[in-house]
């Protein structure tokens, strides 16, 4: 079943490019974006989007708030759904309700889900198993169709969640009349891209594997980044929580210098989501801060950097997004090779389920 790979994950993070083919398939044209799944009516009318989910699904909902923002001009924001429930929530009925889950099932995001519900609130699951609580409960569905997922610590699920909340990013732009041609046109375009960024290339994979001998001796690790690369550090530092039991944080790049910097010195790692292509001299900036202050610098970048310690190449593209996915695979397969050092089990992490279904 594991199709000659050690893990469960690892097959997970080699499918990742089909995958993604699969979640696009039918849903992009030359010119647009195509949701059979939703009806014009469930955006009529909508003039901000609110997005509720718990732990990885959180972070491509935090992923699409940028995208959401930028491409279909709509204010988004993002809550954890076990925030959310709890905190008397102003809500209006302009506002579409979108929950993610891989599982549908996730008892906090259920519940936020039925409380916009009842509040009269339009909404819309993005899932990844259907006829699911969530599915059943929502006014619409968006499948991501990332296949049964088995290891705990998802991977693909956050991936084709991700791809598809960009589409729907799109989608309302184009809805909206707020996307030029050439704009939608250049997006479609790297979306098309997006399967071929997936593949991994065995240099990649063989450098995570040299990298993990000495970075399973981190005393605490920062994964830092911009824009949408800060949702992405916060899912870096969450696949190395989980399955290797490591101290590591996401924090948006920018403010390492407001408190957290203070911790630097060569035992902390950071690892540096570095883009060519968004906010390059900003992030910059930031490590040569943190390189300045003795850290330990990973830089994940097409673009070699000076002041690196070790460095993770990744492919030269046109678009930040292709350059988001291409990271992901180094981050999981950084996180996956230090928990196989460490001779944690990969694919079944000690206190962890796969569904939370408690509250
Ligand atoms: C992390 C992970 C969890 C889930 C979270 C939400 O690797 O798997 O953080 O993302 O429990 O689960 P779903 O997406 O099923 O609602």
């Amino acid at each position: 079943q594991k199709d000659g790979f050690r893990f469960f994950m690892e097959k997970e993070i080699y499918e990742q490019s089909d995958v993604v083919g699969d979640c696009m398939l039918g849903r992009l044209n030359d010119e647009e974006i195509l949701f059979d799944e939703i009806d014009k009516s469930l955006i009529e009318g909508i003039n901000e989007i609110k997005i509720c989910a718990c732990g990885t699904s959180y972070h491509s909902g935090l992923t699409a708030s940028y995208l959401f923002e930028r491409l279909s001009k709509v204010k988004c924001n993002v809550e954890i759904a076990s925030e959310f429930r709890y905190k008397d929530p102003l809500l209006t009925k302009d506002t579409l309700f979108i929950v993610i889950s891989q599982s549908g099932e996730t008892a906090d995001t259920l519940e936020a889900l039925k409380m916009a519900k009842a509040a009269g609130l339009k909404s819309l699951v993005v899932c990844n198993v259907d006829n699911s609580s969530m599915t059943r409960t929502a006014d619409a569905t968006i499948l991501t169709r990332a296949g049964i997922e088995k290891g705990v610590a998802s991977t693909k699920a956050f991936t084709t969640q991700t791809v598809v909340l960009w589409m729907l990013a799109l989608y309302f732009g184009k809805a909206k009349n707020v996307l030029q041609s050439d704009k939608l046109q250049n997006e479609l375009k790297a979306l098309r891209e997006v399967p071929k960024s997936l593949i991994i290339d065995d240099k990649i994979h063989e450098k995570t594997k040299r990298l993990s001998k000495r970075y399973l001796h981190g005393h605490g690790f920062f994964f830092i980044g911009r824009d949408v690369f800060f949702p992405l550090a916060l899912e870096g530092a969450l696949k190395l929580k989980e399955i290797s039991y490591l101290h590591a944080e996401g924090y948006p790049a920018g403010e390492m210098k407001h408190g957290p910097i203070a911790l630097a010195d060569p035992e902390l790692f950071t690892i540096a989501l570095m883009p060519e292509n968004l906010l390059y001299d900003k992030i910059k900036s930031n490590v040569e801060e943190l390189s300045a202050r003795d850290s330990t610098i990973c830089s994940i970048s097409p673009l070699k950097f000076d002041l690196s310690d070790d460095f993770i190449k990744t492919k030269k593209t046109d678009h930040y997004m292709l350059e988001f996915f291409e990271m992901l695979i180094a981050l999981q397969l950084l996180s996956m090779e230090i928990s196989v050092r460490l001779g944690n089990d990969v694919d079944m992490p000690r206190n962890l389920a796969k569904s939370v279904t408690v509250e």
